[in-house]
């Protein structure tokens, strides 16, 4: 479809994914936003972003694997299902619109919205004072930028970037009262969240690579099963028959993202009743697990085998974003006279 940056047919959906410790994707990004991604793709002008200068925000000193997990997350991307040719693929740092725009906001972002943003406080409680730099307090407006550069209208995340969501907000009120003369030059951008409750890891936290309790869509089926049989339960069902409770149940969470009300509730009954026990219930879900990422999983492999064509569709992208990035510059140079 070609695109007329001027006035989009549909309306403009933008969301990126920032690329750390090696890109790979697990059931968490799968069922909280990759889901989302696949129903903008076909309905919306959709454009999603390898955020891979985002990931040196954290990894500055080693970005090895930024470098070989921007084209893992593409490759997940497509495995998932994403149509490259009905959604628009590009990569952050090839925008250099993107770093010029961030420029310009800075000039009217005061540094104590920034540090108000929770994440800010609460990663470097978490990762320690060395990740406190000028670019990672700059972070949500990197962000923005990514989402502005294209005027993305609604943005498909995870509930924890809803601080994120509102800063980007505020800036782009105060840009447009600052410059617009009445008129809006930049969208507010709206996030659009799953409706999904949060993907249990396989030790009941939320699914997430840095408690390494993720089976990700590129694991083998074997290494699925594993992880599955090692996966908590409930802690009060110790023998077979005793009745168990799926509601506080991980294994039975991902039970219900994966299989139809029929299913869930007979895998519910008997272990309320007792008469299913964990350890043959975990085996008939990490076959039914595997037969769901079959298909998703036949995909990886077809694209990981040609890199040359996932480096052509991010190539392409990547070219159709920078000319409406362009368009975005001059909106944005003239509304504060620089043109
Ligand atoms: N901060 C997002 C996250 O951690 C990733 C991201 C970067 C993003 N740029 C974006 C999300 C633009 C939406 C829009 O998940």
């Amino acid at each position: 479809m070609p695109i007329d940056p001027a006035r989009p047919a549909l309306p403009r959906v933008m969301s990126g994914m920032r690329v750390s410790g090696g890109g790979r994707l697990h059931l968490g990004h799968y069922f909280g936003v990759l889901k989302q991604w696949l129903v903008y793709a076909e309905t919306a002008e959709a454009f999603f972003e390898v955020a891979d200068l985002h990931g040196y925000t954290t990894e500055f000193a080693d970005p090895s694997e930024i470098r070989s997990g921007r084209d893992e997350m593409v490759i997940d991307w497509l495995a998932a299902g994403i149509d490259p040719k009905k959604a628009t693929f590009f990569l952050q740092s090839a925008v250099p619109e993107i770093a010029e725009l961030q420029l310009l906001l800075s000039m009217i972002v005061p540094v104590s919205w920034l540090e108000r943003v929770p994440t800010y406080k609460g990663q470097i409680e978490a990762l320690g004072a060395e990740i406190a730099t000028y670019g990672f307090l700059g972070y949500p407006l990197m962000q923005l930028c990514d989402i502005a550069i294209v005027k993305g209208a609604f943005v498909p995340v995870g509930r924890d970037q809803s601080a994120h969501l509102e800063f980007a907000r505020e800036v782009v009120r105060r840009f447009n009262h600052l410059y617009g003369n009445g008129t809006t030059i930049l969208v507010e951008p709206k996030p659009t969240f799953a409706q999904v409750p949060e993907v249990p890891g396989t030790d009941g936290r939320k699914m997430s690579k840095s408690y390494d309790n993720a089976i990700y869509l590129s694991d083998d089926e074997a290494t699925t099963a594993a992880k599955v049989k090692k996966m908590l339960t409930d802690p009060l069902k110790v023998r077979r028959n005793d009745p168990g409770r799926p509601e506080v149940c991980p294994v039975f969470s991902l039970w219900t993202l994966i299989a139809d009300a029929d299913r869930t509730g007979v895998v519910a009954s008997g272990c309320r009743s007792g008469e299913l026990g964990c350890v043959a219930d975990k085996a008939d879900f990490a076959e039914a697990l595997n037969a769901y990422l079959r298909p998703i999983r036949e995909r990886r492999a077809l694209y990981a085998a040609d890199p040359g064509a996932v480096d052509a569709i991010l190539a392409e992208g990547t070219a159709r974003t920078r000319e409406i990035a362009a368009q975005t510059m001059r909106d944005v140079k003239r509304a504060m006279k620089l043109l």
